[in-house]
Formats: C-alpha cells, structure tokens, sequence
C-alpha cells in the first residue's frame, strides 16, 4: 500500500501542480524530432471531431435492427448536411487510428513513457485499446451486410481463443462473447450493447482517461525525446500551442474537404452496403475495418494461436514498457518502433496480395 502510495506520489507532485509550472513556465524542446509532439494534440483534435459529430448524428440514428439502415440512409440522402456529418464522423474515425498509432510508435521510440510518465504511457495504452473499441463497436451500427458480417467474425475470433486455454478456463472466451453478443447470434441484443458501449461507455471512459493523460503531460511537460543534450526549447505558451491550433486547421479542413468530396462508403461495392438479411447468404469481400487488417491479416496465413499470442503477447509487452525498456536506449526503441511501423504499413497495403503469393505457393 505504502509502495503504491509513493509511487503515486512521485508522479503527482502537489508542489508542482500550478498554473505557473504547468503552463506559463512550460518548455517544449526543438530538435529534428519536434513534429512528433503535435501527434497527440492531432488525436485530441480528432476525438473532439467525434464527439461532435457522433452527438449530431445521433439526433436520427434509430439503434434498432428494423430502423438502423433506414435511419443512417436518411442521414445521408435526406437530412440536409447529413451526408458531411457523417463522411466528417468515418473520416475522423479512420484518421483519429492513424494518428493515434502514429503518436504511440513516436512516444514509444523517444522513450516518453520512462519515470516519471510511466501512468502518462498506461492511460495512453487505455486510450488505444478505447480506440480500437470505437472503431469496432461503430462499425456495426449502420447494420447492412458487412457490418454484421464482419462482426460475427470478430466475435468468432474471441471465442476460438477457448481452445487453446486450459481445460478450466476454456469456457471463458465462449462466455465473454455471450456477455458481448447478449443473445444466441448477433441481433437487437447486440446492437443495443454496441451502441451503448459507443456513444455511453467508452466516451466516458475517454473522458476519464484523457483527462489523466494530458494532466500528466501538463506536469511532467515534454520528454528530451532525443539522445544527447537538447540545446533549445520553446515556450509552450503562446508559442507551442499556437502551432498546435494551426494544425488543428489544418486537419479539420482536409478532413472537410474529404468529406464533402469522397463519401466514405465509396470504397465498398454495393452488396456489402445492402440492408442485412439475416436469411439471405453472407455476400463476398466481408473485412473488418483498414485498421484490423495487421490482425485480420496475419489470421488468414498463420495459425490462429500463433496470431492471439503475437496479439496479447504485444499488449502485455505495451503495458509493461516502462519497465521492460527501461534501460533501453532511445536508438534501439527507434529501430524497434520503424520495424512495427513498417510491419504495419506492409500488411495493411499489401496483406492480401501477400495472402495470394502465400496460397498459390502452397
Ligand atoms: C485518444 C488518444 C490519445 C490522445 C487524445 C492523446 C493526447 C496526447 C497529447 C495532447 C499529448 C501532448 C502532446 C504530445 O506529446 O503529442 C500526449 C502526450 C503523450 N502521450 Fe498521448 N494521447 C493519446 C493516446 C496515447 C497512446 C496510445 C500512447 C501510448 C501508449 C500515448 C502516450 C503518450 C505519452 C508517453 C506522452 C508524453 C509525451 C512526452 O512527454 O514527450 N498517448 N498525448
């Protein structure tokens, strides 16, 4: 208790938790890595473009599988500047993954989650897992054949894990996909559940943890992030926050323009977009969104054990960061984090021409 109590004490300092040392007397250090320091500012901004958009769109939005598809092809063809707010809102969504995953590898490769930002970095963590929840639990909501479809891939996928667990735990997967699904196939109970796990549960949750994390950067103010000495610094206020709102602009207007241009279900072909029919056959192309593939992926090539361990080996090893690399140097976390980001970047473009190369040589 007393090691818990100190060790919270030493990332919280009373003393320094004033408006002086948080934000007038606060520096940022310029050197050639200082563009990653606007990553997470750009997430925040993106998460507000959600939570905007998210409380417009749900003014129609019918969370019923009678009403769901009609009510989101209201939104779109009726609703006047309906089909914006919901391009802005899958637009945002899409970017908010690509930047968070950006800001991770970055913080992780300047070594930022070192003490004392050890409960910056696991907020962080959380941040991401919530993400990544968002985007799942969204994804179903406009209840046409791909999003039921993919989602009863993704819950499959929990419940295989059982087999490869002991015999007294194996149930326990088949039950977290019950507790998930709420009925027997995926259904009302279903999209009840994610529809209040997306626009209730996790934006409290990220309110919560938001709130911990930019307090935290606030008080420990930006790691070196570089080796060596850092020569020169700028002030966070005005100078810092300045540009971080001119990036904001920047962000929020090819973020419209995107929307106004390229409505995003462009990008998949019309039986994938029809009304789900649960009597009717699971049509072809079922995927999950472009940010699962560097899981969805690998699933179609490798044994599945293999795939969970790689998966919950790797949360594991992002939660334990601060501790496991902690006497890690900040050039090995960079060689570490460009093979993830490459890793990453392959899969996604290249996962099913890799998946073809791999199933015609075999
Ligand atoms: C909704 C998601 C997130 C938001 C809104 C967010 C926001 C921010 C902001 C505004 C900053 C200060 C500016 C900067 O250094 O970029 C920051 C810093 C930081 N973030 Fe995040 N973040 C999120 C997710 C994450 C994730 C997934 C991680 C990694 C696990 C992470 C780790 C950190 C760390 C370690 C710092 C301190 C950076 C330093 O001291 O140099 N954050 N975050």
């Amino acid at each position: 208790m007393t090691s818990v109590w100190e060790f919270l004490a030493e990332r919280f300092p009373v003393e320094k938790m004033d408006l002086q040392h948080m934000v007038q007397g606060k520096t940022v250090p310029v050197h050639r890595m200082s563009w990653a320091y606007y990553l997470g500012g750009i997430t925040l901004f993106l998460f507000l473009i959600q939570v905007v958009t998210g409380l417009m769109l749900l003014f129609y939005y019918q969370p019923t599988v009678n009403d769901a598809y009609e009510s989101v092809q209201y939104i779109t063809e009726e609703v006047p500047g309906g089909h914006i707010i919901r391009n802005l809102h899958a637009w945002s969504a899409s970017a908010m993954i690509f930047f968070v995953l950006a800001h991770l590898v970055t913080t992780f490769a300047m070594k930022a989650f070192a003490k004392p930002r050890e409960v910056t970095w696991l907020a962080g963590i959380g941040l991401l897992l919530i993400t990544f929840g968002f985007g799942f639990s969204g994804y179903l909501l406009p209840w046409n054949q791909i999003a039921v479809n993919a989602t009863k891939i993704g819950l499959q996928s929990i419940e295989a894990m059982g087999q490869y667990l002991p015999a007294s735990m194996a149930h326990l997967p088949t039950q977290l996909k019950e507790i998930i699904q709420g009925e027997a196939s995926v259904g009302q109970a279903t999209l009840s559940r994610f529809f209040v796990l997306h626009v209730v549960v996790l934006p409290l949750l990220s309110f919560g943890l938001i709130g911990i994390h930019l307090f935290s950067v606030q008080l420990h103010g930006m790691s070196k992030g570089v080796p060596g000495e850092v020569k020169k610094t700028e002030k966070f206020f005005p100078t810092f926050i300045i540009k971080d709102f001119s990036t904001w602009g920047a962000v929020f207007f090819i973020m419209f323009i995107l929307a106004v241009t390229l409505p995003f279900d462009a990008f998949f072909s019309f039986p994938l977009m029809d009304p789900y029919n649960a009597r009717g056959s699971t049509p072809d192309g079922i995927k999950p969104e472009w940010y699962f593939y560097m899981v969805y992926s690998p699933l179609e090539m490798l044994p599945y054990w293999l795939v969970m361990l790689a998966v919950n080996g790797g949360i594991v090893v992002l939660l334990l960061a601060p501790w496991i690399f902690q006497h890690t140097s900040i050039k090995t976390l960079r060689t570490l984090a460009i093979g993830f980001a490459f890793y990453f970047v392959i899969i996604t473009l290249f996962g099913d021409v890799i998946y073809h190369l791999v199933k015609g040589g075999m």
